[in-house]
């Protein structure tokens, strides 16, 4: 499975299911290293999926609490414009310790808002982890706390992330072939 078709666009493998799993393994140590007590994980779908389910696994730390939310923008009718919202938020939130679960941190733009939107519930701390990152796409001062790999400006698919819907099933991460 060196190459891809999907939507008719070629990709080519990026980065093989046995990478995957050692970056999964490196942010698991890095987190349970940290000392969060009762944590609550939070991860973003679709895209952070897989890599939530991997990585939870790889958890010790006691009293773990695992949750998922999904962004939901929409236009709103009056001239307030995009309104965004977290589905799934249904616990009270309030002086948790938080990890947020992404699979790629692109421009930022996404972390921003989950971030202004946990903050109102007034949780005690928030800590991102993220398989994906890239550097050179992202413009905002959020740190991320822990990065499984950092790739260039290329679009990628596969585990858990997609192309028009598509591709999430892979085992593997591809990258646009040009
Ligand atoms: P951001 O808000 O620009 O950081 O983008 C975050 C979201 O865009 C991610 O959660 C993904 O859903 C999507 N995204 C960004 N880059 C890629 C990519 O290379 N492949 C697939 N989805 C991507
Ligand atoms: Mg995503």
């Amino acid at each position: 499975m060196k190459e891809i078709k999907l939507h008719d666009t070629t990709f080519k493998i990026y980065i093989p299911e046995t990478e995957i799993a050692e970056i999964v393994q490196k942010i698991a140590e890095e987190i349970n290293n940290t000392g969060i007590e009762n944590p609550l994980f939070i991860a973003v779908l679709n895209g952070s999926f897989l890599f939530a389910a991997d990585v939870i696994r790889k958890i010790t730390i006691d009293n773990t609490e695992v949750s998922f939310i999904k962004l939901a923008s929409y236009e709103g009718t009056e001239s307030t414009g995009k309104v965004n919202e977290l589905i799934g938020l249904n616990q009270d939130l309030k002086g948790r310790n938080i990890i947020i679960l992404e699979d790629i941190i692109d421009t930022g733009i996404t972390l921003e808002k989950i971030i202004s939107l946990l903050e109102k519930e007034e949780v005690a701390d928030i800590k991102v982890a993220t398989l994906l990152f890239k550097p050179d796409a992202y413009t905002k001062e959020i740190p991320i706390d822990y990065i499984g790999k950092s790739i260039p400006n290329d679009f990628v698919v596969g585990y858990g992330l997609d192309y028009d819907e598509i591709g999430r099933n892979l085992p593997h991460i591809f990258k646009l072939k040009n």
